[in-house]
């Protein structure tokens, strides 16, 4: 964060990426790429958002494969060890093995089978529920940590824009991990490119299938950059949090709402987020509230501190599942 001109202070870590790293083997790319061109998958995971016209999500359901990769140690241990920090998996299982893909209609392709099925259920949002990153920092892009105004335009003129996949955004998960899962070894553009907080862009381009890298993509703005002479540029997306529960957990659900089914998606979010408070109120009560008694003392100022971060989490918590229409909270 600091080598690129960012404040780690706003961050949980003074981390902002990785260079490409090899995280999988050619038969895990040959894997999963089979899972996701399942027919069952590529029926009921398909979902196009006006941000992103080819996500596949929501593969927990149909590809234990998956589910066992990215819950996997090793998988876990991995970018863990990429980052120099201990990271726990997304605990949505809506975001479990989410995909990029962008696909040329102009070949025959095996992730665009005559039976695929593209659901848009943001379509059925309200409009104050499309909450874009993209969208929202499409122009003059800043955030409370970014001290210039951004015009993604100015990037080698509005031309060059136009070869991005997406928009500069900042990510809903504290960490993403970025997947490589076509042959980008001949790919011209392509690249995952990084924001500095110093007018410059660093492009991160993956030699190969297997390939990843890591982000704080929360706090450092990124966006991907088409493959510009390929048929497809396909990306799977594992996203992280911290592993200790003692830390701040800053996701949000804007992205996700757009392209899950809602019941489920609340369901697994009110789980994850009470789970996580109630490991960080016990480990608070053993630590720090036991230990005191066992000492002798009473700090009122540390207890209070607590209790407003406990208080801001569960605001958190609430705030991402408040909905004005109650019809649109299904399970399907
Ligand atoms: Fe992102």
């Amino acid at each position: 964060m600091s080598e690129i001109g960012l404040n780690p202070s706003v961050a949980l870590l003074d981390f902002a990426f990785t260079y490409p790293f090899k995280l999988l083997s050619k038969e895990g790319v040959r894997q999963i790429r089979a899972e996701l061109t399942r027919k069952e998958v590529q029926q009921h995971c398909r979902f196009e958002t006006r941000r992103n016209p080819y996500a596949i999500r929501g593969v927990w359901k149909y590809s234990p494969f998956l589910v066992n990769l990215w819950r996997s140690q090793e998988a876990t241990e991995a970018v863990s060890q990429a980052v120099g920090y201990p990271l726990l998996l997304n605990q949505l299982d809506w975001d479990l093995g989410h995909v990029n893909a962008e696909v040329s209609a102009d070949y025959p392709n095996e992730f665009n089978p005559p039976h695929a099925v593209t659901q848009n259920l943001e379509a059925m949002l309200p409009p104050e529920h499309i909450k874009s990153p993209a969208a929202t920092f499409r122009k003059n892009f800043t955030t409370e940590h970014y001290n210039d105004a951004f015009v993604a335009e100015s990037y080698n003129g509005y031309d060059d824009a136009q070869k991005f996949t997406d928009f500069w955004h900042v990510d809903d998960y504290p960490f993403v991990c970025v997947v490589m899962l076509s042959d980008s070894s001949q790919f011209e553009g392509g690249e995952t490119a990084i924001r500095t907080n110093r007018g410059g862009v660093i492009e991160l381009k993956f030699p190969e299938a297997g390939y990843a890298v890591m982000i704080q993509g929360r706090y450092v703005a990124h966006c991907a950059r088409r493959a510009l002479n390929a048929k497809e540029r396909i990306t799977m997306i594992p996203t992280y949090i911290p592993a200790d529960v003692m830390e701040e957990d800053t996701t949000f659900l804007d992205a996700a709402k757009g392209n899950s089914h809602l019941g489920e998606l609340f369901q697994q979010w009110s789980l994850y987020r009470f789970e996580r408070l109630a490991k960080r109120v016990d480990q608070y009560t053993k630590q720090r509230i036991k230990d005191q008694i066992v000492a002798g003392t009473f700090n009122k100022h540390e207890i209070m501190e607590e209790c407003d971060r406990l208080i801001a989490y569960l605001e958190q918590t609430k705030q991402q599942i408040t909905w004005p229409d109650e019809s649109l909270v299904t399970l399907q």
